[in-house]
């Protein structure tokens, strides 16, 4: 199959490439620039230049394509995520009115938070809130209102992905004990973060892309929670910083954006995705990798 994949060159969706390589597929991937062009000429993947404000140019991708695989996000400034949500919410719109009329599947990315049920404990797949205070919502809410015209769309949810090189939210909070020289947790730091290592990530895509099942709901979690308060003294003792504990009406003064995230507890099971596609990640959890990290080099 031929796939075209946005977000090719990210983090995630790079290491989603050679996963569909392996599996015998033509991948096309989205990039804004002439340097992605050529990183993914170098992965074997034939570049599509575009970016997620031209819904024309997405959806000359997803025309080509015998499916979709979607990763690309603004992640270029967080306090702009609200905006990003719904630019995100747009280009699925895109993608998916190419594909309308077809079973050609489409498979989105949201975050696993969305999965938290309202009184609480770990997120799950079986939990869909329409009305769920977090912006990302949008992407979902887009990817539903497809299902609903006819197309097959399903979503992987994730959770903060990590090797010993970028680690979701958590590469931003290296970041700022480096430039604060503390590294800070909210109260008593026991609100969890849930985790999984960047190549589990890559090939749950691969299963979920395989398994066409529209509609479906998969989470990309290794671990259930890691604990904030573990993370923070992890990254302090790997950078010889102090970890502090800060009071939550202190957060927002010494996290700045992070603090809308910094202090929720974010736990999420993957208990259904592993029923349902088998899938048993197997790489090495998040505190080991911070622990390898080479924090020499500059951040990523
Ligand atoms: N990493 C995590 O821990 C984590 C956690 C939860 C959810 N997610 C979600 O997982 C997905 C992948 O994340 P990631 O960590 O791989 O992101 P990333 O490393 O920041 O990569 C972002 C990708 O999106 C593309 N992109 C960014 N802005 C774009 C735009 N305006 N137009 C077109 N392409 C654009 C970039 O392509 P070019 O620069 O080549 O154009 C790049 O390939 C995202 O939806 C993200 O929100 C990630």
């Amino acid at each position: 199959m031929r796939i075209f994949l946005t977000g090719a060159t990210g983090f995630v969706g790079s290491a989603i490439v050679p996963e569909l390589l392996r599996s015998g597929h033509r991948v096309l991937g989205l990039t804004r620039s002439e340097a992605g062009a050529r990183k993914l000429i170098e992965a074997g993947v034939e570049p599509h230049r575009g970016t997620l404000d031209d819904p024309d140019g997405l959806r000359r991708g997803a025309a080509q394509a015998d499916g979709v695989i979607h990763t690309a996000f603004d992640h270029d400034d967080f306090t702009n995520f609200v905006a990003n949500c719904d630019k995100d919410r747009r280009a699925i719109e895109a993608l998916g009115a190419a594909l309308a009329g077809s079973d050609r599947p489409l498979l989105i990315t949201s975050g696993a938070g969305i999965g938290s049920p309202d009184g609480g404990g770990p997120a799950r797949e079986d939990v869909f809130d329409r009305a769920h205070p977090n912006p990302r919502i949008a992407s979902e809410l887009a990817g539903a209102a497809l299902l609903e015209a006819g197309v097959n769309v399903s979503v992987v949810r994730l959770p903060q992905v990590h090797d010993t090189v970028k680690q979701g939210l958590i590469t931003y909070l290296i970041d700022l004990a480096r430039r604060t020289g503390v590294s800070a947790y909210v109260g008593d730091g026991a609100n969890r973060w849930a985790a999984a290592p960047v190549l589990d990530v890559a090939r749950l895509y691969a299963l979920a892309f395989a398994r066409r099942e529209a509609g479906a709901r998969y989470h990309a979690v290794a671990e259930e929670g890691v604990a904030a308060r573990d993370i923070a003294q992890t990254i302090g003792r790997c950078l010889k910083l102090p970890a502090v504990a800060l009071a939550p009406e202190d957060a927002a003064a010494h996290f700045g954006w992070l603090a809308a995230f910094v202090g929720l507890d974010m736990p999420a099971s993957s208990a259904l995705t592993r029923a349902r596609l088998g899938w048993h990640p197997t790489g090495r959890g998040l505190i080991e990798d911070l622990e390898r990290m080479d924090y020499s080099r500059p951040p990523a």
